[in-house]
């Protein structure tokens, strides 16, 4: 039986993370079986690139389809590269800063662009406009002939008050601080080329991938495991498994448009930091404290409603992803120590 059938109770070696969240669902396959032309990934060698080259690998594998996987990064974690090849996605060092380098990349149909930089931006704010902003220009250009999905976050959109259901993709952009302008930007340079060129461009404004090494959910369950009391400044928060995030991604590639697809992706859930706490208190058998009760906050959130009436509801159930995250903590499993700081709010990361 599939993983996307039949969703064990626990998850207990990065292995078996890795597969859970490369195992390609059905009509990921069925579309790398449709669509026309390699697949270039841009920017693998973050925290989600990995497993979404591996995961489009694998469906192309299971489609019967001769097909190429290529990332590009710059591979500052040598590691990264080494598991790709190993996995059969083929890998190109780059730096997109450099315009001549960008010139050199092939040409291939399909772009999934996952350049991003978000922490450090407080005191180095020109690398985090040149690359949020001056690398989606390079590739906006390059990349004419082809369909773009590019990453983009719920960051975008103004602060909202949790009873608002989040930020649907009709509300206009409002980003808070400079970070969250730069994204605002890369959206903007891409949607400027897509005009000119008629390039079909799908913008994903996601909220919170879920990994188990890293998330919302991996800072909240630690705090609980660690006994720290929880901020309930920012009361609620948006999280999708990461798998379904990256499988949502590369299924955009069929949504691609000119003038640009704006899709929020997202779980369903408004989810309440109290409620994630307290199913982590339980589960660790422990208490959980909380401060900054009844402050009336606005938070960054997103509504996946269009999302997920294209895509069908995510594989893994907001429970299941606690059940997992808290096993995962209380055995000591690997952390990227990659916070989220998904309670930041004045835009300074
Ligand atoms: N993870 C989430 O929950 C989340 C939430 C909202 C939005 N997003 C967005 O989704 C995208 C993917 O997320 P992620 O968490 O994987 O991001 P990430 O960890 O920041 O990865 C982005 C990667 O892009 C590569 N990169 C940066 N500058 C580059 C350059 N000049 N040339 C070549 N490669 C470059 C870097 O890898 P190298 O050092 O190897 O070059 C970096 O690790 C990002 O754009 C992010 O903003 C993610």
């Amino acid at each position: 039986m599939s993983a996307w059938t039949s969703l064990p109770t626990s998850v207990e070696t990065e292995d078996a993370l890795d597969a859970l969240l490369t195992t390609p669902p059905p009509d990921l396959v069925e579309m790398m079986a449709r669509i026309d032309g390699d697949i270039i990934v841009l920017g693998i060698g973050g925290k989600m690139g990995l497993t979404l080259g591996v995961l489009a690998r694998r469906a192309i594998e299971a489609a019967g389809v001769r097909k190429s996987v290529i990332g590009v990064s710059r591979f500052s974690d040598p590691m990264c590269r080494d598991t790709l090849e190993a996995q059969g996605v083929q890998t190109l060092p780059c730096d997109l800063l450099d315009r001549a380098a960008v010139d050199d990349l092939p040409r291939v149909k399909n772009v999934i662009y996952m350049v991003g930089r978000k922490f450090g931006t407080k005191g180095a704010e020109p690398l985090t406009w040149a690359s949020n902003v001056s690398v989606p220009d390079n590739v906006g250009q390059h990349f004419r002939e082809s369909r773009l999905v590019v990453f983009s976050t719920g960051c975008v959109y103004p602060l909202v008050p949790a009873v608002s259901g989040g930020c649907t993709e009709g509300v206009a952009p409002d980003p808070v601080g400079e970070y969250a302008q730069s994204c605002l930007g890369r959206e903007r340079v891409f949607e400027h080329w897509s005009n000119t060129f008629a390039t079909p461009l799908c913008l994903v404004r996601l909220n919170y991938a879920i990994d188990l090494r890293y998330g919302v959910l991996y800072d909240i369950g630690k705090r609980v495991f660690e006994g720290r009391p929880i901020d309930l400044g920012v009361s609620h928060f948006n999280a999708i498994w990461q798998g379904d995030a990256n499988h949502w991604a590369l299924r955009c590639l069929e949504h691609c448009a000119s003038p640009a697809n704006v899709l929020n992706v997202t779980g369903p859930e408004t989810a309440s930091v109290r409620f994630v706490a307290e199913a982590f208190a339980e589960l660790f058998s422990a208490g959980v404290d909380f401060v900054g009760e009844g402050t009336d906050g606005r938070m960054y959130l997103s509504n996946a409603a269009r999302a997920i009436a294209q895509f069908g509801y995510p594989s893994v159930p907001l429970i299941t992803m606690i059940r997992w995250q808290a096993g995962w903590i209380q055995r000591g499993g690997r952390s990227l120590d990659k916070p989220t700081h998904f309670a930041v709010v004045d835009g300074e990361y």
